[in-house]
């Protein structure tokens, strides 16, 4: 396995979430409360998952510290700013890849240049690398429908990198591939994130992917979510593409599993039931 460890240094910045709630429709007859008062003080370049149930408030959180959505209490700080207007030097990415059918998969990477008026030459040499990096350069003038649903999300990916975030959000961004895809495409993402180490806060629902990517992994309570676990995942990178049954790996995993059996997330997933089914 290649290693790319971060030469260019460290870019991530730090992100602040003090008290931090949301009530959708305050102001009328039926506030409905999607996230309870959080605190999470994210250090530069930390990865940092966030999970949860579904409908605990996850993307609403994902969407306030990106200064899209109102907060209803508590701060933010990004880089120690507060965060009262979209930020900027951000990648996002979803569930969709969201590429544009017309533009090829390199035209796709280069959206960045032309929306935020930087420097073409030096965005295509960085897209270009990244391509060879994800061994997907023979993809580069294709056409999204071209591509098979784990090309389009790694292109995707190389779109949030290349203009060298300070901060990358992603809510649930594997969820439509299959489970082997998914495997590899957590691989490149981590690889991706060794050269620069910004600042991630990912959201999933697959505790494996949170294990086997997070420096720190948030556990959530079912809806209004409010912080649970706060877990340091002190396992060696690069990671192993397959996990698997080391003990180390299993404790983080069990840990969480045991938290969503006690609030009723999950259903049967203690050791003892594992073994016996
Ligand atoms: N714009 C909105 N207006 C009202 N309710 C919303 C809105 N967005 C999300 N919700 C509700 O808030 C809760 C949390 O949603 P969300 O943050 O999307 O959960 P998660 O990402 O953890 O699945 C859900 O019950 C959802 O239906
Ligand atoms: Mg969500």
């Amino acid at each position: 396995m290649t290693t790319v460890q971060g030469s260019a240094g460290r870019s991530g910045v730090p992100i602040s979430i003090r008290n931090v709630s949301k009530v959708f429709g305050e102001d009328t007859e039926k506030p409905f409360r999607a996230l309870s008062p959080v605190d999470i003080e994210i250090p530069a370049g930390q990865f940092i998952s966030i999970v949860g149930a579904s409908g605990c408030g996850k993307s609403t959180l994902m969407l306030m510290v990106a200064g899209l959505l109102k907060r209803s209490s508590g701060e933010i700080l990004c880089d120690g700013k507060p965060v009262d207007r979209p930020i900027t030097n951000v990648g996002i990415a979803f569930q969709d890849h969201l590429l544009l059918d017309f533009r090829t998969a390199f035209e796709n990477v280069m959206l960045h240049a032309d929306i935020r008026g930087l420097d073409r030459e030096t965005v295509a040499a960085r897209a270009r690398e990244l391509f060879q990096q994800l061994r997907l350069e023979h993809a580069m003038n294709k056409y999204p429908r071209q591509l098979s649903g784990g090309m389009r999300q790694r292109v995707s990916l190389i779109r949030t990198l290349v203009h060298e975030p300070d901060v990358i959000l992603m809510d649930e961004p594997f969820g439509a591939l299959d489970a082997l895809t998914r495997l590899q495409v957590r691989t490149d993402l981590e690889q991706l994130w060794l050269r620069r180490r910004p600042t991630v806060i990912f959201i999933t629902h697959s505790v494996e992917e949170a294990v086997g990517l997070s420096d720190r992994i948030i556990v959530m309570s079912p809806s209004p979510g409010e912080v649970v676990d706060d877990i340091t995942v002190e396992l060696p990178r690069p990671r192993p593409i397959v996990l698997g049954d080391a003990p180390e790996f299993a404790s983080y995993v069990d840990r969480i599993h045991q938290h969503f059996e006690r609030m009723g997330v999950l259903h049967g997933v203690t050791p003892q039931t594992r073994m016996a089914s």
